[in-house]
């Protein structure tokens, strides 16, 4: 498919959609005046991640101080058929990050409440839900429709374990309009895991109106930092030292509050 035709295609789906108008509109004004958001100080964040950046192990054992083993061999089963499920999809969504943190950091908080931004697959809800199970606990996720798909057959969060769903409330709107309803249900968390919109200005407008949400002692974390200078910007303005985890030559910002 062209451009053109697939920014046709996308504008009539997200015409057809209502409850998007408001991404519809951001999108616009975005794509007009702002287009350099995603990319804003990347090369800046990119050394400050490369200068402070640990392992996934080496942050699980000296800070969290917990024993390491990785996710997929905590839940051999489940992630199996995590797998299986990815593999029987027939689209393409973004895929799993750093699963061991995403579970620990729950595991050290011992979450009973977290938000996460972006699901896709579902793999970070998969890595969360897990630990959050054992104590009864809820994940709250946000993730917009996949507007060009076939809505009546969705595979988002299509990796997350059937047992484990009980305990997941997914919204399907823009951060903009879920993150409000997510907190209206609940307004504080021990984990929250940002992955969704990465450009420069909508992780500051979401690190700002989660990170208060997070309980002293718990846990905020952020995927892909290394993109832009947003991350970076946060915790400067706000006198925060981050920890950087470095995982398939990305990074990931972890704030213990
Ligand atoms: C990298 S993927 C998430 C991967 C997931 N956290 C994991 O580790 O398996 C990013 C997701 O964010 C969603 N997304 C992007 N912009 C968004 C926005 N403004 N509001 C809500 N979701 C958004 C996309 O639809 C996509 O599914």
């Amino acid at each position: 498919m062209n451009k053109i035709a697939e920014i046709t295609l996308t504008f009539v789906a997200y015409l057809k959609r209502p409850d998007l108008y408001p991404e519809l509109r951001r999108k616009i004004w975005k794509n007009i005046f702002n287009r350099s958001s995603g990319l804003r100080g990347k090369e800046e964040a990119e050394k400050w991640c490369a200068a402070l950046a640990v392992s996934e192990k080496g942050f699980i054992e000296n800070v969290l101080k917990m024993p390491f083993v990785p996710f997929e061999r905590l839940f051999p089963n489940e992630f199996a058929a995590a797998l299986q499920a990815q593999a029987k999809a027939p689209v393409k969504m973004g895929g799993a990050g750093a699963l061991s943190v995403i579970y620990y950091i729950n595991e050290y908080t011992n979450s009973g409440n977290t938000v996460e931004t972006g699901v896709a697959y579902g793999w970070s809800s998969f890595a969360a839900l897990a630990s959050l199970v054992s104590r009864g606990g809820t994940l709250y996720s946000s993730d917009m429709p996949y507007i060009l798909q076939d809505q009546s057959s969705d595979f988002v969060g299509c990796v997350v374990p059937e047992k484990y769903r009980l305990n997941w409330r997914l919204f399907r709107f823009a951060d903009k309009e879920s993150l409000p309803k997510i907190l209206a249900e609940q307004n504080i968390f021990d984990v929250v895991h940002y992955d969704s919109d990465k450009s420069y200005d909508g992780r500051i407008w979401a690190y700002n109106t989660l990170f208060g949400k997070v309980r002293n002692g718990g846990v905020f974390m952020s995927d892909d930092i290394g993109d832009n200078a947003a991350f970076k910007h946060f915790c400067e303005a706000r006198n925060i030292n981050p920890y950087v985890i470095e995982f398939d030559g990305k990074y990931a910002g972890i704030i213990i509050k």
